[in-house]
């Protein structure tokens, strides 16, 4: 009996918990006009023309909501040469799974509250004025699998909690102002099909670990400030497409598994310090390859000129 009770009592509390922290549509139409009232800039009338609480707000221009549960589910406002801030019930958006901001002048840092996007697949921020360090929470979005902060201003270093995002399938911090070592835990996102960290001011060796990173088809970590060798295992990478790694201060001698991967298309080491001798018979092996960048290095070895090369 008693425990009839207490089970009785906590359905009563669990019901309203259920209805306070209840959300709906409402809540989205209020999180996107919180979004418009950010916006200082909007040359081309993209938003105050159809964003108003007049009409639903699913049938806003850059607004898409999901058919099951009327919520909006996508927001790309790309390209409309918006200037503003995300604001922090912006987090609100919890049935959001596809936000692209991309090629604006967004500016600030992001809230903390887009912790709360635990459904976002796909964020795309690049392109914009976006500064902070690259926040850690980002490990909380469990279903990401692109995210994209290429061209804004971040600094910090790479967050070992992205390792927590195991199906992340591409990242892009491309020209940024990213320091400290590449974090051996990024091994450990065996998706990744796309590694792309050029243009930053990273310091330390690639990790080996990479290696695991089984499905990776371009990897470009090309200038930044790297040193070391080029990890043994990066020819075990048999997907790899594009692997590029100029301007850095790479030493140690070119591991020829890597001439042996069957898919590559282009291999670009200009401009390190790598030494050694290139594999005899070079190009022989490279039925695909469409370009091999090795110049302002200290190798040896000969090549033959029918194939494309630096
Ligand atoms: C959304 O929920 C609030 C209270 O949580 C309620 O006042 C409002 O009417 C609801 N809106 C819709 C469209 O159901
Ligand atoms: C949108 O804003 C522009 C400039 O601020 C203004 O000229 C125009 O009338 C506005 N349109 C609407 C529908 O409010
Ligand atoms: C957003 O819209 C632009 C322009 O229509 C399009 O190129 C881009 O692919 C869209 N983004 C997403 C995530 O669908
Ligand atoms: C939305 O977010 C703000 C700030 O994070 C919060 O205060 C508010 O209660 C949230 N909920 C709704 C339904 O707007
Ligand atoms: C990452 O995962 C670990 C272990 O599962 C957890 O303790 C940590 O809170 C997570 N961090 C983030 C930012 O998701
Ligand atoms: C991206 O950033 C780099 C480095 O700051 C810059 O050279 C390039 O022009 C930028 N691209 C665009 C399209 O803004
Ligand atoms: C690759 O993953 C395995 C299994 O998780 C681990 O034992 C190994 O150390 C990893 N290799 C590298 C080079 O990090
Ligand atoms: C590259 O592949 C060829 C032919 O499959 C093989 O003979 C050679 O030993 C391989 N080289 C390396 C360094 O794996």
């Amino acid at each position: 009996m008693e425990r009839a009770f207490t089970l009785f009592l906590l359905t009563i509390l669990l019901l309203l918990h259920y209805v306070m922290t209840q959300t709906n549509i409402t809540t989205d139409q209020l999180a996107t006009l919180s979004l418009k009232s950010q916006i200082i800039s909007d040359p081309f009338h993209f938003l105050n023309e159809s964003w108003t609480p007049a009409i639903s707000v699913c049938r806003w221009v850059g607004v898409t909501c999901g058919s099951r549960h009327q919520r909006v589910k996508s927001l790309n406002l790309s390209n409309m040469a918006l200037t503003g801030r995300i604001p922090r019930n912006f987090g609100n958006l919890t049935f959001l799974g596809s936000l692209d901001l991309g090629s604006n002048n967004f500016q600030g840092y992001l809230p903390q509250e887009m912790a709360y996007l635990h459904r976002l697949k796909f964020l795309d921020l690049s392109f914009n004025n976006f500064r902070g360090e690259i926040p850690s929470w980002f490990g909380f979005l469990h279903q990401l699998k692109v995210l994209n902060l290429g061209n804004n201003s971040f600094i910090g270093s790479i967050p070992s909690s992205f390792s927590n995002i195991s199906t992340l399938e591409t990242l892009n911090l491309n020209f940024n102002s990213i320091e400290g070592e590449i974090p051996e835990v990024i091994g450990s996102l065996i998706n990744l099909r796309v590694l792309s960290l050029y243009g930053n001011n990273l310091i330390g060796s690639i990790p080996s670990s990479l290696s695991n990173a089984s499905r990776l088809g371009a990897l470009d970590l090309s200038r930044n400030l790297l040193q070391g060798n080029i990890p043994e295992g990066i020819g075990n990478l048999h997907k790899m497409k594009l692997l590029s790694i100029q301007h850095n201060k790479l030493t140690g001698s070119i591991p020829f598994t890597i001439f042996n991967i069957s898919k590559i298309e282009v291999i670009a080491f200009t401009d390190n310090s790598l030494s050694g001798n290139l594999p005899n018979g070079l190009c022989n092996s490279l039925s695909i390859l469409n370009g091999l960048y090795l110049s302002t290095n200290k190798l040896r070895g000969h090549i033959q000129r029918d194939k494309q090369y630096d």
